[in-house]
């Protein structure tokens, strides 16, 4: 069993879509009881709320289902539960490295990491117009496909 926390900063936008297309992809290759898959904000400004609806709407269009997804804060708990807990941008990450227990020997880091792209860090597509959320979408796919690789070479 593998678990895989999401970070962003509202939880309504990067993160519940790379929860939704790394799920949809865990579940395509039968993998839904072996891999735990979940996402958090750093704020706790949208905590309790859907995610946003051009985010929804543009994961619907490529088949991935959000709607079910509840926004919440990052926890000091998520370090006991999460193998791999994955950043979208540089600010989320020195968050999460402020919160980080010294034990903690999961996997702090960016979620593009994973991906085979020169970009470093998912945009923050809250304040711009719909293009951004394809770019989140085209980059959240491409890491998804790398993270779920590395796991099965991990074996974590
Ligand atoms: P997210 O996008 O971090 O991708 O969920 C944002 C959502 C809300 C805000 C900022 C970013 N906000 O400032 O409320």
């Amino acid at each position: 069993m593998s678990s895989v926390l999401f970070v962003c900063l509202g939880n309504i936008c990067r993160s519940p879509t790379a929860h939704g297309v790394f799920q949809a992809l865990v579940e395509r290759q039968g993998l839904r009881d072996q891999i735990r898959v979940d996402s958090a904000g750093t704020g706790a400004w949208h905590a309790g709320e859907s995610p946003d609806s051009r985010a929804t709407q543009a994961a619907a269009r490529r088949g991935y289902d959000l709607s079910q997804q509840v926004a919440r804060q990052v926890v000091a708990a998520d370090f006991d539960q999460f193998d791999y807990i994955l950043a979208m941008d540089q600010a989320n990450l020195a968050h999460l490295r402020q919160m980080k227990p010294e034990a903690y020997s999961g996997y702090l880091g960016l979620f593009l990491d994973f991906a085979d792209c020169s970009e470093s860090e998912v945009p923050d597509p809250y304040y711009g117009g719909g293009q951004g959320f394809e770019q989140v979408l085209d980059l959240v796919e491409s890491a998804s496909e790398g993270l779920l690789d590395a796991i099965r070479r991990g074996g974590r």
